[in-house]
């Protein structure tokens, strides 16, 4: 087998023989490492056997057969459960959880009679074990193997013949033959392969633990998430108890849902009834604060968005979005201060979606616009209200799709007004609607009445 060097883009995997300051592939600088290079293609032995064609009606589909893990957010987010051959990528910030939920996961399962084997390559056995008894996940049925060899890790699926096996993580397992370090491009790359191709032959279930870069980007070449059929992302904020758990990729369902957890001393504990999680820290009657029903996936959620306009030491003047999306966020000054005549020239504009959540719906536009408005005039909303539709450049208010499964959320959560687009429905008992062709007639309707009363 012969070696040679090569200097590999850690961003994309493109191979340059020489090292290069900008990678030639995806344009990152400074991304390029070396690493030594197997000619694995001898190594890898006969080639697969030839499948013919079929018709695709006569082809069993798969999405009948996903099994639930029994960590019901978990199921929410694949849409059921794992399918059996699958291989899913869970990826997260270190110390977000993501050991102690796989670790759940397959006590769960074990507990219903599936066989588990997770192979812990980053903690020991006894560390592991620790945490099982801390989580109640010491079951029977459930395999542990602190093992690094990818060689190993495979003849242990031959003996233990797993339903489900969890590697944590595939940056630390690795591939002798290769002869690259672990976590290196190549092994993360072959690694990976190999275990996708051994979950299709088995019909096992997969889970990679994935590391994410400071970015928050996956760690290794994109090729990982291309060789995956479901990449899982587990995020929140470390110094807050909420985790949120969404797929970026899946091939047996949605991506629209959204599963929610609390850090808790006995591990991870779902949340089923979200909808006013968010809400639990928020003091009405402050300006610059507007309560707006979003939907994540099928599940109505109340968010709290929040800005902050305060005057610019320096200029260019400072825009932060926490939470919500940048870009809008500019669009929504421009409009404000085009179509509105809101001066926001000379002002730093802070705006964030309270409780680490991230708001990615334009339905969040006018009550982002609103809470924007209210702290600059530093007139707060009524308690109240709920703000919910889509801005245009022309100041329009757009229609947003699910209106009265929003609104209805809210009623229940005791919110009594809502502002909506002018073809919004009908609200539900014991809510007002106030509708508005326009962000300038939104804002007539909630500030200047206020204004006046605060005026006499
Ligand atoms: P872990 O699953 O090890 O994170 P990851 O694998 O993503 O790096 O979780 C680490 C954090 O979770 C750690 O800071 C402690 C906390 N934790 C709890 O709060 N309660 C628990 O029951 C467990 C097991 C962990
Ligand atoms: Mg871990």
């Amino acid at each position: 087998m012969k070696v040679r060097t090569v200097f590999r883009c850690v961003e994309c995997g493109t191979a340059e023989p020489k090292w290069v300051g900008r990678c030639n592939g995806c344009g990152e600088w400074g991304s390029m490492v070396e690493e030594a290079e197997t000619e694995i293609e001898a190594a890898r032995g006969p080639l697969p056997t030839a499948s013919a064609p079929v018709l695709i009606t006569e082809v069993v589909g798969a999405s009948g057969l996903s099994r639930p893990t029994g960590v019901d957010e978990l199921d929410r987010v694949l849409g059921g459960g794992l399918v059996p051959g699958s291989v899913s990528l869970v990826g997260g910030e270190p110390g977000i959880g993501k050991s102690t939920l796989l670790l759940q996961v397959l006590a769960s399962m074990a507990s219903v009679g599936s066989r588990c084997l997770l192979v812990t390559a980053e903690e020991s056995a006894a560390q592991v074990r620790v945490r099982a008894e801390r989580l109640g996940a010491a079951v029977p049925g459930l395999y542990l193997l602190a093992e690094t060899c990818l060689t190993n890790v495979v003849a242990a699926i031959d003996e233990v013949a797993p339903d489900v096996v969890v590697v944590d993580s595939i940056q630390t397992v690795y591939e002798p033959s290769l002869g690259s370090a672990p976590g290196s491009v190549a092994q993360v790359r072959e690694c990976a392969h190999r275990l996708v191709q051994e979950a299709k032959q088995r019909s096992v279930a997969v889970l990679l633990v994935g590391h994410v870069t400071k970015e928050g980007a996956l760690a290794g070449p994109r090729v990982l998430e291309h060789v995956v059929d479901t990449v899982l992302t587990f995020e929140g904020d470390r110094h807050h108890g909420l985790r949120m758990l969404r797929a970026t990729k899946h091939r047996y369902g949605g991506t629209a849902e959204l599963g929610l957890f609390e850090m808790t001393e006995a591990g991870l504990r779902g949340v089923p009834d979200a909808s006013g999680l968010f809400l639990a820290d928020r003091r009405p009657g402050l300006p610059g604060s507007v309560v707006v029903p979003t939907l994540e996936g099928n599940r109505p959620l109340l968010v709290e968005v929040q800005a902050l306009v305060s005057e610019a030491p320096f200029l260019p003047p400072r825009r932060s979005p926490q939470g919500l999306d940048g870009p809008r966020l500019a669009l929504l000054l421009a409009v404000l201060e085009r179509v509105v005549g809101l001066p926001l020239g000379k002002s730093d504009v802070h705006a964030s979606a309270v409780g680490g959540v991230r708001i990615v719906e334009p339905a969040a536009d006018l009550a982002v616009a609103l809470a924007v408005v209210s702290s600059s005039r530093g007139i707060a909303l009524p308690p109240h209200v709920v703000a919910c539709g889509e801005v245009g450049l022309g100041g329009e208010l757009r229609q947003v799709g699910q209106l009265d499964r929003r609104l209805a959320e809210a009623a229940r959560l005791g919110f009594t007004g809502a502002i909506v687009p002018v073809n919004g429905p009908e609200p539900p008992p014991g809510m007002t609607v106030l509708r508005a062709g326009t962000l300038e007639e939104a804002m007539a309707l909630v500030f200047d009445g206020l204004e006046a009363v605060r005026g006499r």
